[in-house]
């Protein structure tokens, strides 16, 4: 203590542990669901559910992770039924949640004067219907149980224009606004609600379908020189599950190496 502040000084570090928490990770098999879902289990949850909707994925990420903490469940939680079977497995399994992570996410690449109907509907489903479900199914028990994390991952494409995959940029920037009022009605009842938005982030599915030239110019763009890691995403979201972001709700916290900050100079000047 000094003699101008008597506030107690917490024990930063600690404040990142999960110690005896129980999650729930949407999206673990590959890439930024499965570093999530290392990163909640390195600080000390004591039980994951691990969500996908290929067996096989779920499979490996609960070996990989380890059984004793990790336990996978497969299934579609784009569906109302798939996310009402996960919120009764989830309740069975780990009795109080203590939140979630919502990893699940894609885009197609069409104009917005071709977009067919089917385009634009299954963005809708792939990128915001299952934040609406989760958050019902999963977050009416956590209401019941003294709160919790919800964590969802939007993109930079919601917060700028998305050229050739705008249904992808509007599902991701409702999935921002959802996560606003989402800590306004739930804050009350002990949930925080926040998002992370990505900038490119060279996640097995890119790494699987980019070029060379794409990987040169993605990674010369941002400030800080290099494309994104799937751990880069995962550092965010253990940050807003733990205590360390114990005040902050209904934010989205960009993830992008600088670039949604800069305008674009020409480099030359
Ligand atoms: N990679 C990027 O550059 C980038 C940039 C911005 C935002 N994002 C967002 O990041 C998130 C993760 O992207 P990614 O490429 O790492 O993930 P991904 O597409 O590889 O999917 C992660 C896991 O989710 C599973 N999954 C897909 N649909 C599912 C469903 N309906 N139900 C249950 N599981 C399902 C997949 O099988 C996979 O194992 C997405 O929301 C994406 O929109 C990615």
């Amino acid at each position: 203590m000094t003699t101008g502040d008597q506030s107690p000084i917490p024990d930063y570090p600690s404040m990142l542990r999960l110690d005896g928490r129980n999650y729930v990770v949407a999206g673990a098999g590959v890439g930024m669901g499965r570093h999530s879902t290392h990163a909640l289990a390195q600080a000390g949850a004591a039980k994951i559910i691990c969500v996908d909707v290929d067996a096989g994925r779920a499979d490996e990420i609960a070996d990989e992770v380890g059984r004793d903490v990790a336990i996978p469940w497969v299934g579609d939680v784009t569906t109302r039924e798939g996310a009402a079977a996960l919120g009764v497995f989830a309740e069975q399994e780990l009795g109080k949640i203590d939140g979630f992570v919502d990893i699940i996410g894609m885009a197609r690449w069409e104009s917005i004067l071709d977009m067919t109907d089917e385009t634009f509907d299954w963005e809708i489903d792939i990128n915001l219907r299952h934040a609406f479900l989760l958050s019902q199914e999963l977050g009416r028990r956590m209401v019941t149980t003294g709160g919790g994390t919800m964590t969802f991952i939007a993109s930079v494409s919601g917060l700028t224009s998305g050229p050739m995959h705008a249904a992808y940029g509007a599902a991701k920037a409702g999935l921002m606004a959802w996560v606003q009022t989402l800590s306004e009605e739930l804050g009350p009842k002990g949930i925080r609600a926040n998002a992370v938005a990505p900038g490119t982030i060279l996640s097995p599915r890119m790494d699987a379908v980019f070029t060379e030239e794409q990987r040169r110019v993605n990674a010369a763009h941002p400030p800080l020189g290099r494309m994104g890691a799937t751990s880069d995403i995962a550092s965010a979201v253990l940050f807003l599950t733990s205590d360390l972001s114990s005040y902050i709700s209904g934010r989205t916290i960009v993830v992008d190496g600088g670039v949604d900050a800069m305008f674009p100079y020409p480099t030359t000047l």
